[in-house]
C-alpha cells in the first residue's frame, strides 16, 4: 500500500484538514496541509472549513482546536502524545496560586490543559508572550507552566512576573556549557534558542524566538551557519528552505518523544477510524475559549 497516497485520499473522503507542529518528523510535515508554530496553528485551526482536523502534534495542541472549533471532529493521531510540560501544572495547583495572590491576573502559556486555560485569564504562545505580558492593565502577573518563557518574558516588561515552576525537559536538557563549546568550534554560527531553554542558555543566543520564528530568521539573514536551540524537527523546514546554509544542533538528541509519536502508519490509522476524538466538556470550553480568544486579539512578536 502507498500509505501516503492511502492518507490523501481519506483525509478528501472524510473531508479533514492536516495541521501539524514544526517539531514533528519529516514524512508528517511534508504530508500535511498546513504546518507552524502553535500560534499559527491554533489561527488556522479556528478558520478552517473542513469537517474534520487531524491534529498532528501534542494533546493540548488538539484540544486548542477544539475549544476553537467545536463543530469540528478533531482527531490526535497517538493519544498518548502529551506534553510533560502542560502536566505540570493542574487547576486545582492554579486556583491555590490565585488565592495566594488575590487579584493577580493569569497569564497561561497555550502548553496547559484546557481546565488550566479556564482559570487564565488569558493564554499566551511562545511567539506572543511579550505583547501579551504587556498588554495587561497590571503590575503584577503570574505566568505558568514554563518558567522559562515567564523569566524571558520578564526581561521585557515593567512588571513583576510571579513564575510557576514548570519546564520543558527536553529544552531544560540544553545547558550552557554545550552551547559555549559549540560557539568556541563554529565562531561564525549564530545561535538561535526557544524561549523554553533556560535563562542562562537564552543569555548566550543571538535571537530567541517561537519554532516558526526559526524559519524567519534565517532566511532573512545573511549568515551561513547556525546553531539550532529548539527540538530537531525545525531542521526539516530549515534545510530545505536554505540549501546553502549549515544548521548545527545545539545537542544531539534535541528531541521531544512526545512530538515524535505521531507515524504514516497512526496518522493513516487516525483516519481510516476516525480516531482520537479530542472533546472536553463544554462548560470548561467556554471558559478555556475566552483565554485564547483575547490571545488570538493581540499581534505576534516573533
Ligand atoms: P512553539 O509555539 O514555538 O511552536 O513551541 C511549542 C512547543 O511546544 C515548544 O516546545
Ligand atoms: Fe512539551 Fe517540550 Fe515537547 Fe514542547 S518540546 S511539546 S514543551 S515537552
Amino acid at each position: 500500500m502507498d500509505i501516503k497516497a492511502e492518507i490523501k485520499r481519506l483525509a478528501k473522503e472524510r473531508d479533514a484538514v492536516i495541521l501539524a507542529h514544526n517539531y514533528q518528523i519529516d514524512d508528517i510535515q511534508e504530508i500535511a496541509d498546513f504546518t507552524g508554530d502553535s500560534l499559527a496553528l491554533s489561527i488556522e485551526a479556528s478558520k478552517v472549513s473542513n469537517k474534520t482536523i487531524v491534529f498532528c502534534g501534542v494533546h493540548f495542541m488538539a484540544e486548542t482546536a477544539y475549544i476553537l472549533s467545536p463543530d469540528k471532529t478533531v482527531l490526535l493521531p497517538e493519544k498518548d502524545a502529551g506534553c510533560p510540560m502542560a502536566d505540570m501544572v493542574t487547576a486545582e495547583g492554579l486556583r491555590k496560586m490565585k488565592d495566594k495572590f488575590p487579584g493577580v491576573p493569569v497569564v497561561c502559556y497555550v502548553n496547559s490543559s484546557a481546565a488550566v486555560k479556564a482559570e487564565a485569564d488569558i493564554c499566551c504562545t511562545s511567539a506572543n508572550a511579550v505583547n501579551i505580558v504587556k498588554s495587561i492593565d497590571s503590575d503584577k502577573i503570574i505566568f505558568a507552566p514554563d518558567m522559562n518563557l515567564g523569566h524571558f518574558v520578564s526581561r521585557f516588561v515593567d512588571k513583576e512576573v510571579i513564575l510557576w515552576e514548570g519546564f520543558c525537559p527536553t529544552h531544560r536538557r540544553l545547558t550552557s556549557k554545550e552551547v559555549l563549546e559549540l560557539k568556541g568550534k563554529y565562531p561564525d554560527a549564530v545561535f538561535i534558542a526557544h524561549p523554553e531553554c533556560n535563562p542562562d542558555v537564552v543569555d548566550l543566543a543571538d535571537h530567541v524566538c517561537s519554532t516558526s520564528g526559526f524559519y524567519t530568521f534565517v532566511k532573512q539573514s545573511d549568515k551561513k551557519r547556525f546553531i539550532i536551540g529548539t527540538e530537531k524537527g525545525v531542521l526539516y523546514k530549515l534545510k530545505k528552505e536554505n540549501p546553502d546554509k549549515e544548521f548545527i544542533i545545539a545537542y544531539d538528541t534535541f528531541q521531544c518523544k512526545n512530538m515524535k509519536k505521531i507515524t504514516l502508519k497512526s496518522l493513516y490509522e487516525s483516519l481510516r477510524d476516525m480516531k482520537y476524538i479530542i472533546k472536553i466538556d463544554e462548560d470548561e470550553r467556554l471558559k478555556a475559549y475566552d483565554s485564547i480568544k483575547k490571545m488570538l486579539e493581540v499581534p505576534r512578536n516573533y
